[in-house]
C-alpha cells in the first residue's frame, strides 16, 4: 500500500480547517522537535504542560528538555491519572494553574497524556481568557489515532460521560510513536480497536493491511507509524468535512452505540475499556448486520477472528464480572441514541469499509439479536 516512512523522517498529516489548519506530526522521536516547531509557530510564546502523574515519569523531562532548547519557558500542572481527572474540580485546577502561571493569549497549553489529559487541558484552554492557543501531544494509542485529533474538548459531568466541553482546535498535534513503548499493553490493544475502526468503516485495503501487519504495529516498528497515520488521516478527512458533529462524522462511532452500552453497564471502569468496549461494539454490530442479511456471516466472523487474535475482547462472556441482563443493555443504549418511535439510530455496514448511517433500527430488532447473543 502506501509507502512507510523511514526512521527519523516524520509524516506530517494537515488538518485542512482553514484559518484554524494543523498539522500532525507523527514519527519515531518527534517530541524532541517539539520546542522548534512551536517556537516556529509561536514565537516568543511561554508554555503551560497539562499531564497526569503516570505520564509524566516517563515523558514530562524531555518534553520540557525540548521546549527548553528552544528557549520556551514551562511550567507543568500535574493531575492524577484516570478518568476522574475530567471533574470540575480538576478542571479548576489546571484553569487556575493557568492564570497563576500567567499563560496569556500569546502563550500555550500543551496537553501531553492520554485523552484524559488531551480533553481536559484542551477544555481549560478553550476556556481561560476566553481561548488559548494548545498543542497535543498525545500519549496513548487511542489518543494518537482519535481523541488529539478534531477538536472536541471537555471534562464529565454527574450526569454522564463528556457532557461539558467545547469545540477548539489544538493549532499543533505532536504524535511520537515511541511514547507507546511504555504504555501497559491491556491501553495499546484498547487503542488498536479505534485502528482497526478506521479500516472496518471506511477502508476495506487498511484492514487487509491491518490483518496481515499488526504484530509490527504492536512492536513499534514501522507499520506503526503507518497505521497512525493512516487513522489520523481518516480522521482528519471527517473532521474537515463536518468539523460540528452533524453529519457523517457520525460513522466515527461505528461499535460504538453497543459499546458504549457494554461501558456504561460496566460502570466506566477498568473491568472494560473504552477501546474493548467499541472491539465488542464493532464484533455486536457486524453480526447484527449478518443477521440482517446486509453482508455474510463470514464477514463478520472475519472482523471477529481478528480482533480476537489481537487479544480484545470479543464475546459477552469475556467482560469480567459480566454484563447486565437485555433490558438495561436496551435502557442504555436508548438513553444514548434518544429512540423516535422505537427507532434507534445504528453505524451499519454494507461491507468491511463501507460503513452508513441508519436511523431507522427497530429497537425490537436489536431486542431480539441481544436476546440471542446472551
Ligand atoms: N476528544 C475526543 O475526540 C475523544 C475521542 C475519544 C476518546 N476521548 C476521551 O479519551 C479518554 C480516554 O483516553 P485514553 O484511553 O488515552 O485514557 P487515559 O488518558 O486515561 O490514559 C490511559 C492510562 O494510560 C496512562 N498513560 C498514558 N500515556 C502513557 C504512556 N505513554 N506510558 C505509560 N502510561 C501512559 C495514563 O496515565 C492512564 O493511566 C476518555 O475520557 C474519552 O472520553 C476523547
Ligand atoms: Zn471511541
Amino acid at each position: 500500500m502506501t509507502m512507510l516512512s523511514r526512521m527519523g523522517e516524520p509524516i506530517v498529516v494537515n488538518v485542512a480547517l482553514g484559518a484554524r489548519a494543523y498539522d500532525i506530526v507523527i514519527g519515531r522521536g518527534v517530541l524532541a522537535s517539539l520546542g522548534t516547531r512551536v517556537a516556529a509557530l509561536k514565537p516568543d510564546a511561554k508554555a503551560a504542560i497539562v499531564t497526569d502523574e503516570s505520564v509524566s515519569r516517563y515523558h514530562l523531562k524531555a518534553a520540557e528538555a525540548s521546549l527548553a532548547s528552544a528557549n520556551i519557558s514551562s511550567t507543568s500542572v500535574i493531575v492524577p491519572p484516570g478518568e476522574g481527572s475530567k471533574s470540575i474540580a480538576s478542571f479548576e485546577r489546571v484553569c487556575d494553574a493557568l492564570i497563576a502561571a500567567k499563560i496569556e493569549r500569546g502563550d500555550l497549553v500543551i496537553a501531553l497524556g492520554g485523552g484524559v489529559v488531551g480533553d481536559l487541558a484542551g477544555f481549560a484552554a478553550a476556556s481561560v481568557r476566553r481561548g488559548l492557543d494548545y498543542v497535543q501531544v498525545p500519549t496513548t494509542l487511542l489518543a494518537q489515532v482519535d481523541s488529539s485529533v478534531g477538536g472536541k474538548t471537555g471534562i464529565n459531568s454527574r450526569h454522564g460521560k463528556n457532557l461539558i466541553g467545547a469545540f477548539h482546535q489544538p493549532i499543533l498535534v505532536i504524535t511520537d510513536t515511541a511514547l507507546l513503548d511504555t504504555l501497559p499493553a491491556r491501553e495499546f490493544r484498547a487503542g488498536y480497536a479505534e485502528v482497526a475502526k478506521y479500516g472496518l468503516l471506511g477502508d476495506a485495503a487498511f484492514f487487509s493491511w491491518l490483518e496481515a501487519n499488526w504484530k509490527d504495529i504492536f512492536a513499534g516498528g514501522p507499520a506503526r507509524e503507518h497505521a497512525i497515520a493512516t487513522s489520523c488521516r481518516m480522521k482528519a478527512a471527517f473532521v474537515v468535512r463536518d468539523e460540528g458533529e452533524t453529519g457523517d462524522r457520525a460513522l466515527l462511532n461505528l461499535g460504538h452505540t453497543f459499546g458504549h452500552a457494554f461501558e456504561a453497564s460496566a460502570g466506566f471502569s477498568n473491568r472494560l475499556l473504552h477501546g474493548e468496549a467499541v472491539a465488542l461494539g464493532m464484533v455486536m454490530a457486524f453480526s447484527f448486520c449478518a443477521r440482517r442479511g446486509l453482508i455474510p456471516v463470514a464477514e463478520a466472523e472475519r472482523v471477529e477472528r481478528h480482533l480476537a487474535a489481537v487479544g480484545l475482547p470479543t464475546h459477552l462472556s469475556d467482560v469480567s464480572g459480566g454484563l447486565p441482563g437485555i433490558d438495561r443493555l436496551m435502557e442504555l443504549m436508548e438513553q444514548d441514541k434518544k429512540v423516535k418511535r422505537g427507532k434507534l439510530t445504528f453505524i451499519l455496514v454494507r461491507a468491511i469499509g463501507q460503513a452508513f448511517v441508519a436511523p431507522d433500527v427497530s429497537a425490537a430488532d436489536v431486542r431480539a439479536f441481544l436476546a440471542e447473543k446472551i
